[in-house]
Formats: structure tokens, C-alpha cells, sequence
């Protein structure tokens, strides 16, 4: 049968069983996460990691929360509980919701597990054996009035480069840059507002000028990173000095080193720990499944590729100081193998997107309005915010959610072009055939709407490579749109009194491409998609979904996200859908919303 039609091409392949590591950013466990948060790090991966699959390569796709340092802190001051008891209720807060958004992990865990614990002292052990964690001492924050430490981010003041007037002691929001909290001007602390005092403080840092001329010889040799991430890092590295790693904090992993067992005051830097997280991740899933020392696989492997997810303010942490670490650990420690085995892997895209604002205000949890992401889901369907976030989010510039566009794309675009051509033509089918019909002589009109869909394949595999998420889904809406001009102009609905078996065959044709481009829309859309596949008689899952499950033993229990994979079908080609086969009326698969809901939704955030 494919015969029939022309050839399609797939954009050539790198190494079709190279590994893939699918590297998600690690949402804090301060709060609930909002749809800036999803739009940034979690739809685009998971459009990655569903896209690789159906192209048959081994993925692992790996987050978690990020559940020590100051962000959860804040959060169980202002809560009055303790940080343990914050990082229990956002996690399960977060991982339900990116579970109902369909987001495949293969893992989302914690980083207040005792793998995790291990693999980041690990980390350090090594880097500190190796000579890359240098001792120094350094004036420390300490708040006048209580005589305790001031971390980072409770330290607000006027960013040295760039003059932003509310940068935090650990980084500039808005020039990206690193900071050291003695480097603000007019310091103040972000709870009382007080003026902090400045003491010595002991701390290691990480020699990150070691790494620099490395660091810049590998990401000059980076191929395809988004120009402005490529930009930034080459920029950060001219002004690259020691980096601390180390904390006057009670809150984090503790320094496995033998003068600061059991020391309540100082702990590994939260960002450290978190990096350590992709490797740690990738060792638990490991050993949740058949083989523990199946993580080597991905990340020993000269061949195997990783992908970095994030938002542009996390840039530094993954273009920067993790591969120094990496570079610094190489194959050391138990995690690096040891002599002999290759060094851990260095990304080989990170991919950062800007920042979503909502209805004109800057979309942060902690400065203005925000919807979160179980609010949406409470009341919608999380395949159009997945659309409206691809087709419509901060890919490459900052771009703002309007519940009026919201409505406005799931309307005019997913129901009107996507949903009504599924819906006319299974319609078509059920009502005149019953069956998938056998199609007659096939004419030019026909061949032609095949092979333009079939084409797509290549086209949409190609842009996803380079993770420009906006353009895939556009050439396959653009798809969509051809198809539909197709059955306007063939009229089958007419064809079945006098033609019938021309109707056949021009239901045929529509059939076979709205199949196609149920695979297509797959990594995108993978709710509609799976129930798509079903009406059409498919079996296996073509989206597979993510679960809630309770793992490890008793003193170590912890909530995570698994997707099971094993009755997925690994397909990224054109289907062939066997005449004769059932097709029963269809349900729609998207909801028309009345514009009425938009002026609704802004009420309540006001
Ligand atoms: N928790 C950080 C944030 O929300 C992201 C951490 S990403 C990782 O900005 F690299 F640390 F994993
Ligand atoms: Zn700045």
C-alpha cells in the first residue's frame, strides 16, 4: 500500500540506537508550579522525549523537585511549617500536575532522597579529591537583628551589571547573571528590609577558571544551541571566576567531609545538588528497573546525546558550572566508573526558553499574577494548553498568555482545523462505510494531499530536532489545513449518492492522512492523539501516560512519576490503515469554549 504513494524522507539520523537523555529542569518544591513553568521546561521536553521514542531511540527522560536551599525556606517560613513538610506537599502538588499534563517521564523523583544524597556527595568527595574545590573564606550575610545567616535569596538589592534594582544575592533576573551577595549594591534583607551585616565565612568553591578554556573550546564547537544561549555562556566565561558551593544554611545535603560531620550549619549550595540531580535520577531509575547499572547506557556512551530543558534564567547552571563538574568528576568516583571508562557526558543542546508573562504582568509566582496549573486543569482540558503553549509560547522571545488568545487558538486553530478534519472523517466513514473504505483508482488530487502529509514526517522530524517546537506543530496544523481544502473540494458527502466508489476512495485518502498526522500530532497532543489511534482501530499506545507510584524502602518511601512504555508503538512513519477494518461515529476530541470563559478567567485573577 505505500507504494501507492510517493516517497518520504526522514532527516538523516545520527546514530539511530544513540541514547538519548531527555534532562528536565527541577521545578522548586516551594509552591505550586504555573503555566510559565510548564510552558518553559516541561511541554517542550516531553514533545522531545515522545517524538525520539516514536522514532525508536532509547530515551530517558529524567527531573524531579528540587526540594533544598532557601527557595523552600522562604516558603515554610511564610507557611510556619518546616522545609520537610513543604517539600512532601509541593511535591505531590507538582508531580500530580505535570502527571494530568501527560508529561512522560521516565522518572521524576526528589532531591531529598538517599540516592540522590549519595550521588552528590560523590560528586563532591571527588571534585574535592581532584583539587577543584577550593577552600576560602568569604564575608557571609547575617541579619542584624537576629544574628543569623542571611542566605542568598533573602537578600535583594541593585544588580552591579546590569542595574536591575531587585536582583537576589545569588543571580540578576533580569541580566542572567551569577551573583555574590556582596556584590549587590544597597543590600537589604528581603524580610525586614534591614541593612546586612558582612562576616567571614568559610566555604568551598568550585574553580570554575579550570575549566574555562575547555569550556569554551566545547560550547564554540556547539552545533545548533539557540544563538542566545550560545551568546550568553561564551560571555559568561570572560569574567568566569571561583564559584561557592558551599552554604551558612541548615537546610540542603550535608558536606561529606570528616571535619563537618554532623555540623548544622553549613551545606552543600542547593544549586549543586540539584544539577547532581539528571546523574542521580538516571542511577535511581536504574535501579527501579531490571538493571542497575543501566544508567551507564546513557550517560558513558560516547554516542549517547543529551537535552537540557529549562527557563533562560537557569542557563548559567547547565551551560556552565554542571559541565564543569562533569568535565571536573570525568569517569571518578563511583559514578564516573572509574580508570578506564569514558568520562559522563557533556550536554549536547541546552535548550532554554524566556519567560511567559500573563495578561500583561510578569508571570512569577513570587512578583503578580499567576494561573497554576491544577486552576487550568480544574476547569480544561490539558491537550489545548499544550497546543497554546507550543503554537503560542516563549520559545524564543517573552511572550504573554491572554485567556482571550487562549481561546481565541483553541477555537479558530485545534477545533476549527485539527478537530473538525478528525471529526468530518471518521464521521464520513462511520456513517456511509462503517469500515475503513477500499479505495478505487487513485487520481492526482488524491496522490498529491498523500504525499504532501506523508512529506510531513521528514519535515516535522526535522524541525524537532532542533527543538523548534513552534514551527513542528505549524507544519503539521498547515497539514491539517491542506486536508481539510482537500474534502472541501473533493466533496465526498456528495460522491456517496452517485459516486460511491470514488467517495471510497476519497475517504480513504482522508482517512490515511488524518491517521498520519495522529502520529505527528503525538508528541504534542497525546490525550486526543492516543483516543484518536483507538477510534481508528490502532492498537498499543501511540501516547503512552505517566503514573503516580510510591517507591523504596520504608525509611526512604517518596512519591514519583513513571511512564510505562511497554505497550508503546515506536512509529514515526506513514500508517496503513487495512480497508475493511471498523470505524464507529466518533466523539469529538477537542471543546469548543465560549469566548464568554475569557473575561471569566480575568475576573478571577483579579
Ligand atoms: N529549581 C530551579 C528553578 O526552578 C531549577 C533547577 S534545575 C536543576 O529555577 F538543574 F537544578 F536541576
Ligand atoms: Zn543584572
Amino acid at each position: 500500500m505505500p507504494s501507492r504513494y510517493h516517497r518520504w524522507a526522514l532527516s538523516p539520523d545520527p546514530g539511530a540506537s544513540a541514547p538519548i537523555l531527555v534532562a528536565v529542569a527541577w521545578p522548586y518544591a516551594s509552591g505550586p508550579r504555573h503555566i510559565g513553568h510548564v510552558a518553559g521546561f516541561g511541554v517542550p521536553s516531553d514533545i522531545f522525549a515522545r517524538y525520539q521514542r516514536l522514532r525508536g531511540r532509547a530515551v530517558l527522560m529524567v527531573s524531579g523537585t528540587d526540594e533544598h536551599g532557601t527557595p523552600i525556606l522562604v516558603a515554610a517560613d511564610r507557611e510556619g511549617v518546616s522545609p520537610r513538610e513543604v517539600a512532601d506537599r509541593y511535591n505531590r502538588v507538582i508531580a500530580d500536575d505535570l502527571r494530568r499534563l501527560g508529561l512522560s517521564y521516565d522518572l521524576f523523583t526528589r532531591t531529598t532522597t538517599r540516592n540522590h544524597e549519595r550521588v552528590v556527595q560523590d560528586v563532591f568527595t571527588t571534585l574535592h579529591e581532584k583539587g577543584y574545590l577550593i577552600r576560602r573564606t568569604q564575608l557571609g550575610a547575617f541579619s542584624p537583628a537576629t544574628g543569623r545567616t542571611l542566605p542568598d535569596r533573602y537578600i535583594e538589592g541593585t544588580c552591579p551589571h546590569c542595574g536591575y534594582p531587585a536582583a537576589r544575592g545569588d543571580q540578576c533576573d533580569n541580566c542572567g547573571r551569577m551573583l555574590d551577595p556582596t556584590e549587590l549594591l544597597n543590600p537589604r534583607s528581603r524580610i525586614d528590609g534591614s541593612t546586612p551585616v558582612f562576616r567571614d565565612s568559610e566555604h568551598f568553591f568550585l574553580d570554575l577558571p579550570a575549566f574555562a578554556a575547555a569550556l569554551g573550546t566545547w560550547i564554540e564547537s556547539r552545533q545548533g544551541w539557540r544563538p542566545n544561549v550560545r551568546a550568553f555562556s561564551l560571555n559568561l566565561l570572560a569574567e568566569i571566576r571561583p564559584r561557592a558551593v558551599t552554604r551558612d544554611i541548615d537546610w540542603g545535603v550535608p558536606i561529606p567531609l570528616p571535619e563537618f560531620a554532623g555540623r548544622p550549619d553549613k551545606r552543600i549550595y542547593v544549586w549543586f545538588d540539584a544539577v547532581v540531580g539528571y546523574l542521580s535520577a538516571s542511577v535511581e531509575w536504574a535501579h527501579l528497573g531490571r538493571d542497575p547499572e543501566a544508567w551507564r547506557r546513557w550517560w558513558q556512551d560516547p554516542d549517547s546525546r543529551h537535552y537540557y530543558f529549562m527557563g533562560k534564567d537557569n542557563i548559567v547552571f547547565h551551560s556552565v558550572i554542571w559541565p564543569s563538574m562533569l568535565m571536573g568528576y570525568g569517569s571518578g568516583g563511583t559514578f564516573g566508573g572509574g580508570p578506564g571508562h569514558p568520562p559522563l557526558q557533556l550536554p549536547e543542546n541546552v535548550v532554554s526558553s524566556e519567560f511567559l508573562t500573563m495578561e500583561g504582568a510578569k508571570f512569577s509566582s513570587s512578583r503578580g499574577v499567576v494561573i497554576e496549573v491544577r486552576d487550568y486543569l480544574e476547569r480544561y482540558d490539558p491537550d489545548p494548553l499544550r497546543y497554546y503553549l507550543t503554537a503560542a509560547g516563549p520559545e524564543t522571545q517573552d511572550t504573554d498568555f491572554t485567556w482571550e488568545e487562549f481561546v481565541r487558538r483553541n477555537n479558530d486553530e485545534l477545533v476549527a482545523t485539527w478537530g473538525n478534519l478528525v471529526q468530518r472523517t471518521l464521521q464520513l466513514a462511520a456513517r456511509h462505510f462503517g469500515e475503513v473504505p477500499e479505495p478505487g483508482a487513485l487520481a492526482e488530487a488524491d496522490r498529491s494531499v498523500r504525499q504532501a502529509v506523508t512529506a510531513g514526517f521528514g519535515r516535522v522530524a526535522t524541525l524537532l530536532e532542533e527543538a523548534r517546537f513552534k514551527a513542528a506543530l505549524q507544519q503539521a496544523m498547515a497539514l491539517a489545513a491542506q486536508v481539510n481544502q482537500y474534502l472541501g473540494e473533493q466533496e465526498p458527502w456528495r460522491l456517496v449518492n452517485g459516486d460511491r466508489e470514488r467517495a471510497a476512495t476519497v475517504v480513504h485518502v482522508a482517512l490515511q492522512c488524518v491517521a498520519d498526522l495522529g502520529v505527528m500530532m503525538a508528541p504534542f497532543l497525546p490525550f486526543t492523539s492516543q483516543r484518536l489511534h483507538e477510534m481508528l482501530g490502532g492498537e498499543g499506545q501511540l501516547a503512552p501516560l505517566p503514573e503516580l507510584e510510591e517507591v523504596g524502602p520504608a525509611e526512604d518511601r517518596h512519591l514519583v512519576l513513571r511512564t510505562d512504555l511497554t505497550m508503546s508503538v515506536p512509529r514515526w512513519s506513514p500508517v496503513d490503515l487495512p480497508p475493511g477494518r471498523p470505524i464507529g461515529a466518533p466523539l469529538p476530541l477537542f471543546r469548543k469554549l465560549d469566548p464568554a470563559v475569557a473575561a471569566a478567567e480575568v475576573e478571577r485573577l483579579r
